[in-house]
């Protein structure tokens, strides 16, 4: 989209004209981002989408207890609605995914459509970060999911930011099920984001390509490198794109500089414990009604009430 395209210039000359230089994980979604995404949720590294799955499924059927009259489900960051599909029910009217991705949104909505023939579905490209105006006609009843870990996704603890704007979008009397990944051993966490099969590598290097494409800069993705590391100290886990070597590039006017060997962070990845997540819930004017994980306490998905 050609906003977008413009939103993703300015971000990357104010964030390259610092001295850490750092992109914000919402731009490695271009329909080519969305399917490498897809890729690592396959890897067996990657365990978060396999327990989520499983926590969801336990959950299904307990879920509409929850909400008594007809209700509408929306989704933050809905990504290939794969997880919905096992939470909808006949209760469902409505159900509006929310992304930012936008034809991969239009072509996921298209498959849901054909599994879910009566749900009225109504996909909705934007930023998540902020407010969203909901249509007018959906149920007064809104259950919210923000699944996938995305709440680990923001820096500077943006994360409250997004939760208070959740609450206002969603509005009185909602719920918003948070699905969060749990702080654990280094060796599982460094291994989910440098898997085996390349797929997190070519994730976060896409973001080279969608410079060149959209930025004309002229880089060769050969030129750089990936890692993924525990930042133990802030229980994250950090994503980088590492330039191989001393190089030069321009955005239209602007003229940057990558030193050999210089980092440039694509992701941070927070994990929680039950009480930072509380603390987080409750600082953000939500209650946590409930919560389910696995037997390992590997990840966990929050249900949250107003
Ligand atoms: C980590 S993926 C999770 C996808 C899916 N919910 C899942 O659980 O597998 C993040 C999703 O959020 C979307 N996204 C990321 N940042 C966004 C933003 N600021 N606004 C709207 N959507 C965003 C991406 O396009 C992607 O579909």
């Amino acid at each position: 989209m050609k906003n977008e395209r413009q939103i993703f210039i300015k971000e990357i000359i104010k964030n390259f004209s610092k001295k850490e230089k750092k992109i914000s994980s919402k731009f490695h979604y271009d329909l080519r981002g969305s399917k490498y995404f897809e890729k690592i949720t396959t890897s067996k590294e990657y365990y978060i989408t396999r327990i989520e799955k499983k926590i969801l499924k336990k959950i299904a059927s307990k879920i509409n207890v929850t909400y008594k009259s007809l209700t509408s489900f929306i989704e933050f960051g809905s990504g290939s609605t794969d997880k919905i599909s096992i939470l909808l029910n006949k209760k469902v009217k409505y159900y509006i995914p929310l992304d930012i991705s936008f034809d991969f949104i239009n072509k996921s909505s298209n498959i849901l459509r054909k599994k879910f023939p009566r749900l009225k579905i109504i996909p909705t490209y934007c930023d998540y970060n902020k407010f969203i105006n909901l249509p007018n006609k959906i149920t007064k009843v809104k259950i919210g999911f923000f699944l996938g870990s995305s709440i680990g996704n923001f820096y500077n603890g943006d994360e409250k930011i997004f939760l208070k704007n959740a609450k206002r979008t969603l509005g009185n009397s909602s719920y918003l099920f948070v699905g969060a990944d749990l702080i654990k051993n280094k060796k599982i966490l460094e291994k989910a984001y440098n898997d085996s099969g390349g797929f997190a590598a070519r994730f976060n290097l896409n973001l080279v390509r969608r410079m060149n494409n959209e930025m004309h800069t002229k880089l060769k993705i050969n030129d750089f490198t990936y890692i993924s590391q525990l930042n133990k100290a802030n229980s994250t886990m950090e994503s980088f794109v590492i330039s191989k070597k001393n190089q030069n590039f321009s955005i239209g006017t602007k003229k940057f500089f990558f030193k050999k060997n210089e980092k440039i962070q694509t992701e941070t990845s927070k994990k929680f414990t039950f009480s930072s997540f509380s603390k987080l819930a409750k600082s953000s004017g939500w209650k946590i009604k409930k919560y389910w994980c696995d037997k390992k306490k590997y990840y966990a998905v929050f249900l949250l009430s107003c």
